[in-house]
């Protein structure tokens, strides 16, 4: 007995360890299965995230007061071909037709415009007979527009945030929602790739199976009114250098809507999805969730009551977190 109690923390060490292995190997199978490392243009999401790759190059270019007159030429090459494929296609997202207007931009900048190498271009881009809905490429932006983020006093904004886990009966109506969503949505994400994906519902019956595979909710999680799962499409993902970034860009998204939310007056709780292979795997098996989309988190939503008791979560100290950044 003494000795058993003795090795038991090794023993659930090693487990913890053993369970991190099994944790790499299903997203390693899954970044095989469902990312995009094959680039296969013919397939119309990972297209469409690997053009969203290519023409923000260009829009990157496009945006700089002394842009040098040469760049650009390899993506503009590259987005050409993709417009074939996807002309070919006959299937076409968001960003086929963006990247056909920023490539027609960068075409006619005034170095462009006379070469033979542009005009070819953009008789190529004259038989394709689709265009974005949107406004694509550079934008004046004068410091006034960066000045309406200023809060007043945005300690009252951010400081008056807190995870709340009992709401209030009222179910939070679709059109707050998608407010939320759509103001979140202007989450910087890699090379404006926005893979990610909201999934919502305020019925019970799916709240509630969604909640049975998550351990964090006991015991308000029979009481919440709306449920959102935010998930991150592995497909937008190329180099083997990005296995992480969908956890980044599906972070930062669940981050704004959290804020968001809370700009409307609605409160919320994340619910982690830390989970293992086996949770996963039976969370898809309930739900309709695409097996190349990645789930970040769960996020419990509701009203706050006229009284709420939280937890006080307190921060660190600052300067546990803060430190001037030196060279060795
Ligand atoms: C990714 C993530 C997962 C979380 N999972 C849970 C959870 O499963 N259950 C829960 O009650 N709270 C969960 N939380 C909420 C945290 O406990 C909470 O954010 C933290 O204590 C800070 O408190 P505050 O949000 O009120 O500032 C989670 C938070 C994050 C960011």
């Amino acid at each position: 007995m003494f000795i058993w109690k003795k090795i038991r923390p090794f023993f659930r060490s090693f487990y913890r360890l053993l369970n991190a292995f099994n944790g790499f190997f299903y997203d390693f199978k899954r970044f095989f299965y469902y990312s995009g490392w094959k680039e296969n243009l013919k397939d119309n999401q990972v297209r469409n995230y690997n053009s969203a790759m290519v023409y923000h190059g260009l829009e990157k270019s496009l945006s700089y007061k002394k842009r040098n007159p040469n760049s650009g030429w390899s993506n503009a090459e590259k987005i050409l071909h993709r417009l074939s494929v996807a002309n070919e296609k006959g299937e076409l997202g968001y960003h086929d037709k963006a990247a056909k207007d920023v490539l027609f931009q960068f075409l006619n900048l005034p170095e462009n415009k006379s070469l033979d190498k542009s005009k070819q271009m953009l008789s190529e881009l004259d038989k394709m007979d689709f265009q974005s809905n949107d406004l694509h490429g550079a934008l004046q932006y004068s410091i006034n527009n960066y000045k309406k983020g200023i809060l007043e006093t945005p300690e009252d904004f951010f400081l008056s945030r807190y995870s709340l886990r009992e709401f209030s009966k009222e179910v939070v109506p679709n059109n707050t929602i998608e407010r939320a969503v759509q103001l979140a949505m202007k989450t910087p994400s890699v090379c404006n790739r926005q893979a990610w994906h909201v999934f919502h519902s305020s019925e019970q019956e799916v709240i509630q199976k969604a909640l049975s595979y998550q351990s964090g909710n006991r015991p308000f999680g029979k009481e919440v009114k709306n449920l959102m799962i935010i998930t991150t499409d592995l497909k937008a993902f190329f180099a083997g250098s990005e296995h992480y970034q969908h956890w980044i860009d599906g972070g930062m998204m669940s981050m704004s809507i959290i804020y968001a939310l809370h700009s409307l007056g609605v409160a919320s709780c994340p619910l982690n999805w830390s989970q293992t292979p086996k949770a996963d795997k039976a969370l898809r098996e309930a739900l309709k969730i695409e097996n190349n989309q990645t789930v970040i988190m769960m996020i419990a939503v509701g009203y706050p009551e006229k009284a709420n008791i939280v937890c006080r979560s307190s921060r660190r100290p600052f300067h546990e977190v803060f430190s001037k950044l030196e060279l060795r």
